[in-house]
C-alpha cells in the first residue's frame, strides 16, 4: 500500500481536528486538501518553493487517487482535479526549510503574497514547526482568482474581514511562536498579524525578499505555470499578470510597510 491512515499514536502528536484528512505516505504526514481546483495550489508553490516555507505539495496520479478513494470512502466526485496532498506544515524540518530564520520566513511569505494577490496570510493558513519557524499553505485566492484585488491600489484599500492586506501586521515578540498561540486571540482581525523577533531584521529581510522575486521572474515562469496544468490562454494570463505585478512590486511593497507597523 501506498498510502496508510495515523495510527492513535501518530493522531495525538498532530492536531486533533486535522487528523481525520491526514495520511501517511513516504515517511511524511500529508493533509488531504480538496479544492475547486488544485492548479492554484500547486502553482502556489512550484512557484515559490525555492525562496518561502512553504508546505510541500503534490498532485495526485491515477492509482493514488483511487487509493485514496478506497481508503477515505471519498464520493464519486473526488478526483486528481479537485484533491490533491499538501504536506502538514508544521511537520516541515529546520533543515529542509529555505528561511530558517523567522523574520526571512515573514519577509518572503509577505512579499511573495504581494506579488501574486495571496491576500489570505492569515494564522489558519499557517503553523509554525518545533523550531517555531512559520510555514504556509492556502493559494486557492491567488493568481488572478479574485480580479478585484487585482490592482494594488485595492489589494492594499479594501478591507471586508481579516483575510485582507489591510489587516497584515507584523509584531515584535520575544517570547516563542507557537501556532496555538496566534490562533488564540481576541479578535479576529488580529488573525491577520505575523511574528518576528527583531523588525529591524525583518525589515533587510524584505529587501532580500523583493530581490529573490525579480530574479524567479527573470527565470521561465512560463514553464512553471504550464507545467501546473494551466491551458496556454490562463497561462498567458497568470505570466502577464505576474510581469505587471512586478512593475509595482516595489511602490506596493512602501505600501505594505505603512499598514504592517501601524
Ligand atoms: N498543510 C497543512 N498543514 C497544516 N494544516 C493544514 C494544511 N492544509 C490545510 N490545513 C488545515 O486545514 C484548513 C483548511 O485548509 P486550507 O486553508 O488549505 O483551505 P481553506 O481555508 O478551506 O480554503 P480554500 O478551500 O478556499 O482554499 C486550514 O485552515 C488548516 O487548519
Ligand atoms: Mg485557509
Amino acid at each position: 500500500m501506498n498510502f496508510r491512515l495515523l495510527t492513535d499514536e501518530e493522531k495525538i502528536t498532530i492536531n486533533s481536528t486535522l487528523a481525520p484528512n491526514v495520511v501517511f505516505q513516504d515517511n511524511k504526514f500529508w493533509y488531504v486538501k480538496k479544492t475547486p481546483d488544485v492548479k492554484r495550489p500547486f502553482l502556489g508553490y512550484i512557484l515559490g518553493k525555492s525562496f518561502c516555507n512553504i508546505a510541500e505539495t503534490k498532485l495526485l496520479s491515477d492509482e493514488e487517487m483511487m487509493e485514496l478513494k478506497t481508503l477515505f470512502s471519498f464520493n464519486i466526485d473526488a478526483s486528481k482535479d479537485n484533491t490533491l496532498l499538501v504536506r502538514l506544515a508544521s511537520s516541515h524540518k529546520l533543515e529542509e526549510l529555505p528561511c530558517q530564520t523567522i523574520e526571512k520566513a515573514v519577509a518572503t511569505e509577505l512579499i511573495y503574497s504581494t506579488w501574486i494577490r495571496r491576500r489570505d496570510t492569515h494564522a489558519l493558513n499557517r503553523e509554525y514547526n518545533p523550531q517555531g519557524i512559520p510555514v504556509f499553505y492556502d493559494f486557492h485566492i491567488a493568481f488572478l482568482a479574485e480580479l478585484k484585488w487585482i490592482h494594488s491600489t485595492l489589494f492594499f484599500k479594501d478591507s471586508p474581514d481579516y483575510g485582507h492586506p489591510p489587516s497584515w501586521k507584523v509584531k515584535e515578540v520575544s517570547e516563542g511562536v507557537t501556532t496555538e498561540r496566534v490562533r488564540d486571540v481576541t479578535t479576529q482581525s488580529s488573525l491577520a498579524w505575523h511574528y518576528v523577533r527583531s523588525i529591524k531584521q525583518f525589515v533587510k529581510e524584505l529587501s532580500d525578499a523583493e530581490e529573490s522575486v525579480k530574479q524567479l521572474a527573470s527565470t521561465d515562469i512560463h514553464s512553471l505555470i504550464i507545467s501546473a496544468s494551466f491551458d496556454l490562454p490562463e497561462a498567458d494570463r497568470i505570466e502577464d499578470f505576474l510581469r505587471k505585478n512586478l512593475i509595482t512590486l516595489h511602490s506596493d511593497i512602501e505600501e505594505m510597510k505603512k499598514i504592517i507597523f501601524k
